[in-house]
């Protein structure tokens, strides 16, 4: 199938490009793993940022660049909370569910690393009332959705072919599916979910970029990974920063506020600060049992805000704790500990959402928005209610730029929203400030896996199961190792240990699939009549094994990376601590950018804009 723009990603981001890009006729498709309405948007509960008035924007700027520490780009910070209101107005206008005070203004909650309340909400539920919105218009300005597809290769525009091809797994009618394009949009999310505790769905694991950095795309700041302080014990499940921010409290096991000892701004410090002090308080022996008889978690106390509060204002929190643990939060105390939640890094794109590639030149075709993007809005920790603006934001951005592209400003209808476009995209002429020259590089590093390609497509299912191992234990180890090495704090040896023990992981993979890959070539050779094999892996409907071989590329590529990343950064910043280099040092004030050139593992660092000329 042949469009002008595909979409990996039916969540925010991927829904609002396609708006734009469908309503200027663009043939524009999405694909996605799961049906566009549990895309991980949903998920979003507490809500979005959205300046006050004129004074705000430039407060809401400066608040996000502080919690960046350092590298998140100013001119990506300006656009985004200068576009803000009028991208989210388009929503609302279509019909998306925003508080309203009785004053007629959006409602506004606190969020923590702002002085002000700027965080407009919909109940703990916002994510869910945009996408449905978003899902809305994108279906009648006449998107395509092919759901339940899981991309399993991607080949980019080259010297010999004009279009992207995008291969497909049609999970629920065991079929492949292959679409071709001109333009190409990653939309597919973060990667979080490849920790073992994570607030994320379980196809946020990061497969289009581990086949990109497979290809030779870079991927850049893997290091910085946000933990989230207030995930559900077990499950990892997030209990909103909305909890904090309506007043909630944070008590260790003597029943104490520890938030005061570590920062002034108590439980709404930024995340990263108090994902931190919940970490030391349990370090120290001040943690509480999180239900298995350790002592690894913290309480959220609700108890004093009354019920009738929480059940208007924290709906979802309320149904996730009581399903999930039994317990009524509005009188009983809540078990939460750190879980991994957000990627600030990911493919690097210009303003224009356009992907660069090693040398920072732009990829031909290829753009990126949302969470799979770092344009860098965040830096080094993000704001909590600037995820769903970026979505947004940079989903139209990308759209509009896609538009741009495909019909040189010409175009019939205007941009819908009609971003301030012209000097961010003026903007994306300049080249990216130059690198402070730290450097690394690993020889013949052990990063690329075989293509699964003729594994998937001609091995039988049935001798598969037979011959293969059970892969899903395999993936919970490679989750442990990039937990122990890449978790909230780091050190050279925890990160040395796992570097090695995924190395030893990624070994015994290569043989495992280069033997299987010999037995399925000789099996496709025996068989010339059919692109697929009848009998193969993809041809089954939702099958675990063809699932699990999918998920265990990204969980070993992406965890490599972070950990070779977060090995080269010797400093801490943010998100990214190092007990072995406590302090931030202004050398690294730079972005790091992971990449192969041939077998060599390359690390580079560039320079942050920081908005002058
Ligand atoms: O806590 C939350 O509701 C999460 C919001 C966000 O990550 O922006």
């Amino acid at each position: 199938m042949d469009f002008d723009l595909i979409i990996i990603g039916a969540g925010l981001a991927g829904c609002c490009a396609g708006i734009t890009a469908a309503q200027n006729n663009l043939r524009t498709a999405v694909i996605s793993k799961v049906h566009p309405l549990r895309s991980h948007s949903v998920a979003a509960q507490g809500g979005i940022n959205i300046p006050i008035d004129e004074q705000d924007i430039e407060l809401h700027i400066r608040e996000t660049l502080a919690s960046g520490s350092g590298i998140a780009d100013a001119d990506a910070v300006s656009f985004i909370v200068k576009n803000a209101q009028q991208s989210v107005e388009f929503l609302q206008k279509c019909g998306s569910l925003l508080q309203i005070e009785q004053s007629g203004e959006l409602a506004r909650r606190n969020f923590g690393g702002q002085k002000v309340a700027r965080t407009c909400y919909y109940k703990d539920r916002t994510g869910l009332s945009l996408l449905n919105t978003a899902y809305e218009q994108a279906l009648r300005a006449g998107v395509q959705f092919f759901d339940e597809c899981e991309v399993f290769d991607i080949q980019l525009k080259s010297a010999e072919n004009n279009l992207h091809t995008i291969k497909t797994w049609k999970k629920d009618k065991g079929k492949i599916l292959n679409f071709t394009s001109e333009f190409l949009l990653i939309a597919n999310g973060g990667y979080a979910g490849i920790y073992p505790r994570n607030s994320n769905c379980l196809g946020n694991i990061g497969n289009i970029q581990s086949i990109l950095f497979q290809k030779g795309i870079p991927l850049i700041d893997l290091e910085f990974v946000q933990f989230h302080p207030t995930g559900l014990t077990r499950s990892g499940i997030l209990l909103s920063e909305a909890a904090r921010g309506e007043g909630g409290y944070l008590l260790n096991s003597q029943g104490r506020r520890f938030m005061t000892d570590y920062d002034e701004r108590a439980e709404l410090a930024p995340r990263d600060i108090v994902a931190r002090a919940i970490f030391t308080e349990i370090e120290q022996g001040r943690g509480v049992d999180s239900g298995d008889g350790r002592k690894t978690a913290v309480h959220l106390d609700l108890r004093h805000i009354s019920r009738d509060k929480i059940l208007e204002k924290l709906p979802e929190i309320y149904d996730l704790v009581l399903n999930f643990t039994g317990k009524d939060l509005s009188q009983e105390l809540i078990e939460v500990a750190p879980t991994a939640h957000y990627s600030m890094g990911g493919l690097p794109v210009n303003a224009n959402g356009q992907v660069l590639g090693p040398s920072l030149t732009p990829v031909d075709g290829l753009f990126a928005a949302g969470e799979a993007a770092c344009m860098s809005l965040h830096g080094a920790n993000r704001l909590g209610g600037n995820s769903l603006l970026e979505t947004i934001v940079g989903g139209f951005l990308a759209g509009s730029s896609i538009c741009l592209s495909k019909k040189k400003a010409d175009l019939t209808t205007p941009l819908l929203p009609s971003l301030t476009l012209d000097r961010f995209l003026a903007e994306a002429e300049k080249t990216r400030p130059e690198g402070n020259g730290i450097f690394s590089q690993k020889e013949n590093c052990n990063l690329t896996l075989p293509q699964l390609t003729t594994i998937l497509t001609q091995f039988p299912a049935q001798e598969f199961a037979q011959i293969a191992p059970n892969f899903s234990f395999i993936i919970e180890e490679i989750k442990q190792s990039l937990a122990n090495g890449a978790g909230i704090f780091r050190d050279q040896s925890r990160l040395a240990d796992s570097a090695s023990k995924l190395e030893r992981i990624n070994a015994s993979i290569n043989q495992i699939f280069s033997q299987l890959e010999e037995r399925a070539t000789a099996k496709a050779s025996t068989d010339t009549t059919s692109r697929q094999s009848t009998d193969s892996l993809l041809a089954q409907p939702y099958l675990p094994a063809a699932q699990e071989l999918l998920d265990l590329r990204c969980h070993l590529i992406l965890s490599q990376l972070i950990i070779e990343s977060a090995d080269a950064r010797k400093e801490s910043r943010a998100a990214h601590q190092r007990s072995d280099f406590p302090t931030t040092d202004t050398n690294f004030q730079a972005h790091s950018l992971i990449y192969l050139e041939g077998s060599k593992l390359m690390i580079k660092y560039t320079g942050v804009n920081n908005g002058q000329e």
